[in-house]
């Protein structure tokens, strides 16, 4: 039996010992009003949500009407494709409880004839170079990773940022994840269509420290992007084949990175610490990141570090997880924090299903702050409105 295998099977096996309540895997949403932390959450069109990996965010989007307005955006991974070629798709909400689909907004090509043949891809890359869509091809082909999909309104340009995690296999192995880089796409619309612009390796272990992957430089995978209360973009990744996370302050159009002056431009988190699935926010002045383990789509116990500045010191808060399940994060695993009409943070998690990955769930929870703690703590079914 593969390693993976093993793993998903133990902790199916811990889950039903110590958390039998999460395993309601097969519930239908059937309240319309609440969430429903493990169940099937169709769209407003009766499909189930595929945004896997995803962000949630208030956002300033088009209001059908030639103007703008703000609205909840959930941005994430369109996984009926299965492992490889996810389109990133975009869904928006008021409530957060009922949310339309606008459409996968990025998209990945079947074949490279596509940008000559294919009227959506034609209007998108028609005029680059054939060097330029072989690139392309290889960068956002149908047989590539293109997973943990994340964007930002960039105010200065009035435009739309994608960073998502790109990968692939190499000439030199054939591991789908050894390619290891931070693709770009960018968008007049939050609704598309993205057009890719490139991918990059990202910022490097400085000189004086110890590079937990020196072999293989600037990697960048699971990510996730912030923006701070004056307009400074961030993107927070796991690099060094996963050991170590890293915050890189993005430059002022959110397409690349500002400068490479450690402790300036960026900053190491806990260097081996084997973290990924990172989610930075802001809270009360203080930033929190949460994070999760590496054993792929098999859940693990989360962890926090806070700090007052990005680039200042962090402190490992610990597990924000609280009772039963914790040590699984309540069979989930991070990808974003957000807030609630009424200013209520809610953690929302990915429950992935390793065998049929469309079909993982979204495990959305409250979150509340103890003496400068995050936390987090299992709801069986629960709304937003209430407790607060
Ligand atoms: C996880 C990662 C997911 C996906 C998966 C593949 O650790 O967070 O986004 O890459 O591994 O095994």
């Amino acid at each position: 039996m593969p390693f993976h295998r093993l793993v998903d099977l133990v902790l199916a096996l811990l889950m039903l010992l110590h958390g039998g309540e999460m395993l309601h895997a097969n519930r239908e949403s059937t309240v319309e009003d609440s969430f429903l932390p493990g169940a099937v959450w169709n769209d407003t069109d009766g499909q189930p949500i595929q945004a896997h990996g995803g962000q949630v965010q208030r956002m300033i989007v088009p209001d059908g009407a030639g103007g703008k307005t703000e609205r909840y955006v959930w941005v994430g991974e369109d996984k009926r494709n299965g492992h490889t070629g996810n389109p990133v798709a975009v869904y928006t909400s008021d409530d957060l409880y009922h949310w339309s689909f606008q459409g996968d907004v990025l998209r990945s090509l079947e074949t490279p004839e596509q940008m000559d043949s294919d009227p959506y891809f034609q209007a998108l890359y028609g005029s680059c170079t054939a060097e330029e869509k072989a690139d392309i091809f290889a960068c956002i082909g149908q047989d590539k990773v293109m997973e943990r999909p994340k964007m930002l309104y960039n105010a200065k340009n009035d435009n739309y940022v994608l960073w998502f995690h790109s990968d692939g296999s190499t000439e030199k192995n054939s591991y789908s994840y050894d390619v290891g880089m931070a693709g770009l796409a960018v968008s007049d619309s939050p609704f598309g269509p993205f057009r890719f612009v490139g991918r990059y390796r990202l910022s490097q272990c400085p000189p004086g420290q110890i590079d937990c992957y020196p072999t293989s430089k600037g990697e960048a995978r699971d990510m996730n992007l912030f923006a701070d209360d004056d307009g400074t973009g961030y993107i927070v990744y796991t690099s060094e084949n996963n050991k170590t996370l890293y915050i890189s302050r993005l430059n002022e159009d959110y397409t690349g990175l500002s400068g490479e002056e450690y402790g300036v431009d960026y900053v190491r988190i806990f260097p081996g610490a084997m973290r990924e699935a990172p989610v930075l926010i802001k809270e009360d002045g203080r930033y929190y990141l949460m994070s999760s383990s590496t054993t792929g789509w098999a859940s693990n116990e989360a962890r926090v570090w806070s700090a007052d500045r990005i680039m200042g010191r962090w402190r490992n808060d610990g597990n924000p997880c609280v009772g039963r399940g914790q040590g699984v994060s309540f069979d989930t695993q991070s990808t974003a924090l957000f807030q609630a009409p009424n200013g209520r943070w809610i953690y929302g998690g990915d429950r992935w299903n390793s065998t049929n990955l469309s079909d993982s769930r979204y495990v959305w929870l409250p979150v509340t702050f103890e003496n400068g703690k995050l936390q987090i703590h299992w709801e069986q079914e629960w709304t937003w409105e209430d407790g607060a």
